[in-house]
């Protein structure tokens, strides 16, 4: 018998200290595809993921939440595995790097390192970044501080053990000389060569400061360093050094990662495997960097969206499709609610879910069932085109490319049907018509299954057939006479304004039991539309009828006098506020209240029935601006 191929595709493990976000969606959704797309040439496939849970930046999460870091990264875990399912990332296994088996592994892959004579003591002195957890040299900062989380790193002096990464510089440069593709898109590479080239530091690989990791296997002081904890988890996920998986998928054929794990994928991890006799991994593709709606992701900002809240709203394959769509694999992009609407409307509701559900309508209305008929010869022509574009292009990772040669076969079918008009058609003329849309509609499911597999198999299941595997696939070759069962709609239409706001309301409901509270972000240049000033109140009067109500007369200075409305008299004598001086927004549109109008706005906190204005020191002239 002859053996299935194998393909062994693997993402970047999540660090647990945050919940996901879409930039972690990102890559498990190219994995996936990729992933898919091989099972359905036939291909044995094995696709990793998992979470990384060790290393004092989970501590230090777990200890800001008062909780121990294993029942912390137990949570998020869940959290990071739920969202992968809600996006339907088919995974073979989701690996935490706390699993006993891989934490065993570690420790025998030390080993093998240790036996090589690549790991020896000493003391490291220098700059740490949490963050990255990751050792940076002076060079590597921008203004004094780590480029990627614009933090000063932490200087640190401790013993440590170290691995001599510097004897692998030649061998890495001979390794990526012999695999030009090794690193990958090429444009990824000079960046590695140009640091490699001036030679390589050993690294420090553990710890003696905190706990939480896996402990050295020579020295009980020491945690081992997390990313020697964290690299290996694409080998021990399968079971190295005995296991079946093992031998059968490794070395893996692509691992997924972001631009900044670049350096600990392409010199650091390829080391080790060299010096504990390890096959390399063929191929290390970096895949660009996400903003959303235009923004860095960060906690910090409070634009982080759950990838589950937005699979609720939009459907999995909608975000699937969008993301691999709108962005050229390899390139940054933006994730913007609104283009993603855009593409739904057009291209999954329009395109194809109006194609699926004006062919079955029309079967319906005939026999309802498949009928016999001459395979048309324009369409066959552009199936054909289709799937050797689309293949090629998943074979060199230009999704959107794979993607665009699929919608131009769909397009060609919808316009088979306008030229055609089945409608004023009947008997074998509109039989042959009605073939050739199920049969195209057969193959649009088997093209498109690895993107958008729910609605792939909704395609199928409608037409009363499985999704086709992608290995000997020709046209015509669905059987007459399967009975049709039109469904259900497979996109329906968005619209974008109200949605927006419901996603953000849903994150801000999921994410309240973790934060307190869940602040809505301004950038600065919304920040400087505001005009805020220093104020005095001249004169306070109650407005009748309204128990809440006072009416100011306020001297702002250069901007002159104003009236202002404002509900504070709760908290405030009138005696209290005449002659105070306030802080005023005086840029507010105006409002009439009670008919009074208002011309700028008091500022003053307020929290479980007290309150205070912002008091600004008595000398600051009227009129000054707030910055
Ligand atoms: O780096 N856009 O974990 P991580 C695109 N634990 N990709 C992004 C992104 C964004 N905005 N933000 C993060 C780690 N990523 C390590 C990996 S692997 C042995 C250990 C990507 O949670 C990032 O580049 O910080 C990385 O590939 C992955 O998400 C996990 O990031
Ligand atoms: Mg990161």
């Amino acid at each position: 018998m002859l053996t299935k191929k194998k393909f062994y595709v693997t993402t970047a493990i999540d660090y647990t200290n945050a919940s996901p976000h879409i930039g972690h969606a990102y890559e498990k959704i190219a994995a996936d595809v990729q992933a898919r797309w091989h099972k359905q040439l036939g291909k044995d496939v094995f696709l990793l993921t998992g979470t990384d849970e060790h290393g004092i930046k989970v501590q230090r999460a777990a200890e800001a939440k008062k909780i121990s870091p294993k029942k912390f990264t137990d949570s998020l875990a869940k959290e990071f595995k739920e969202a992968w399912k809600s996006l339907n990332i088919d995974f073979n296994r989701f690996i935490r790097t706390t699993d006993s088996d891989h934490e065993a592994a570690v420790k025998k892959l030390i080993k093998k390192v240790y036996d090589s004579g690549d790991i020896y003591k000493g003391t490291y002195e220098g700059l740490y970044c949490v963050g990255c957890e990751r050792f940076l040299t002076e060079k590597d900062l921008v203004n004094k501080e780590c480029p990627w989380h614009k933090k000063k790193p932490e200087h640190i002096k401790e013993e440590s053990y170290f691995f001599k990464l510097s004897k692998y510089q030649k061998p890495l440069l001979a390794y990526y000389k012999k695999n030009p593709d090794f690193i990958s898109p090429q444009k990824r590479k000079s960046e590695i060569l140009n640091r490699i080239k001036n030679g390589l530091k050993d690294l420090s690989i553990t710890r003696i400061t905190f706990d939480w990791g896996i402990p050295f296997p020579y020295n009980k002081k020491h945690i081992t360093y997390v990313w020697f904890d964290a690299l290996p988890n694409y080998i021990t996920a399968l079971g190295w050094p005995q296991g079946k998986n093992f031998k059968k998928y490794w070395p893996a054929d692509i691992h997924h990662i972001g631009v900044d794990i670049l350096w600990f994928h392409t010199v650091i991890w390829p080391a080790i495997l060299m010096s504990a006799g390890i096959k390399l991994p063929k191929k290390v593709y970096v895949h660009g960097w996400l903003t959303v709606n235009g923004q860095k992701i960060s906690k910090s900002l409070g634009n982080v969206i759950s990838p589950k809240v937005l699979v609720d709203k939009y459907g999995a394959d909608t975000i699937r499709y969008f993301v691999l769509r709108d962005i050229p694999f390899g390139e940054d992009g933006d994730f913007s609610e609104k283009s993603l609407i855009q593409r739904h409307n057009s291209e999954l509701a329009n395109d194809l879910g109006n194609l699926l559900s004006r062919s079955l309508s029309l079967i319906e209305k005939s026999s309802g069932k498949i009928p016999k008929g001459i395979p048309n010869k324009n369409l066959k022509k552009s199936f054909e085109v289709a799937l050797k574009k689309s293949s090629e292009k998943i074979e060199t990772l230009e999704f959107h490319h794979a993607i665009d040669a699929i919608w131009t076969f769909i397009n060609a079918v919808n316009k088979y049907i306008d030229d055609k008009k089945p409608w004023t058609l009947t008997g074998k003329e509109l039989d042959n018509i009605l073939y050739n849309l199920a049969e195209s509609l057969r193959l649009i499911s088997a093209l498109t299954w690895a993107f958008i597999p729910e609605s792939a198999e909704e395609i199928a299941k409608q037409l009363g057939i499985k999704v086709p595997s992608l290995e000997k696939i020709k046209y015509a070759q669905i059987k007459p006479g399967i009975k049709i069962k039109k469904g259900k709609i497979l996109f329906k239409k968005l619209e974008f304004k109200e949605l927006k706001k419901e996603t953000q309301e849903k994150t801000k409901e999921k994410t309240k039991e973790k934060t307190k509270e869940k602040i809505q972000m301004v950038d600065f240049k919304e920040f400087q539309r505001l005009d805020l000033r220093v104020g005095k109140i001249t004169s306070v009067e109650s407005v009748k009828d309204a128990d809440k109500l006072y009416k100011f007369q306020v001297d702002l200075g250069s901007l002159g006098k104003r009236q202002v409305i404002a509900g504070i008299r709760p908290y405030y004598k009138e005696s209290d506020l005449k002659g105070k001086k306030a802080i005023f927004l005086t840029n507010l549109k105006p409002a009439k209240i009670r008919g009074l109008e208002s011309e700028a706005m008091i500022l003053v906190a307020e929290e479980k029935g007290k309150a205070s204005l912002i008091l600004p020191e008595k000398d600051m002239p009227l009129g000054s601006k707030i910055f």
